[in-house]
């Protein structure tokens, strides 16, 4: 009656966390783009077959990162002006950015993948937090 129920039941304090999506859906060494519930953009990427999910924006002047590259060292490179940033922690690599991008908990249940709140903010860099996927 009213009451809204969370998708996948979750241990206290993960209720943050929601279905963005599958793994098949995201192949290895592409990112994909995808709008969460609170309306932030995030964007997914599978190197090596661990799985991040990072924020959509560039923190240099705001450009879209799943327009960007995924390279071979792992870093994301975003299209406008060219800042690599570490794919797992959101370090910067390249300038011209020089704030991380911020980086967001997971977790996969079954081929579901589900993005939870932010990660913590370790100095110049975000904790990080993957999921390995065969
Ligand atoms: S907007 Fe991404 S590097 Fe400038």
């Amino acid at each position: 009656m009213g009451v809204s129920r969370p998708i996948f039941d979750s241990p206290a304090g993960d209720s943050e966390f929601e279905p963005v999506a599958s793994v098949d859906e995201l192949s290895e060494g592409t990112v994909l783009q995808r709008v969460r519930g609170s309306g932030d953009a995030i964007c997914l990427v599978r190197h090596k077959n661990e799985i991040s999910a990072l924020s959509d924006i560039c923190t240099h002047q705001h450009f879209s990162m799943s327009l960007g590259d995924l390279l071979e060292d792992g870093t994301l490179q975003c299209a406008w002006h060219g800042t690599r940033y570490d794919c797992r922690t959101g370090e910067v690599k390249q300038v011209p950015a020089t704030s991380p991008l911020p980086v967001f908990q997971l977790r996969l249940e079954g081929d579901t993948i589900l993005v939870g709140p932010r990660c913590e903010r370790i100095d110049g860099k975000y904790r990080p937090s993957t999921v390995r996927v065969p």
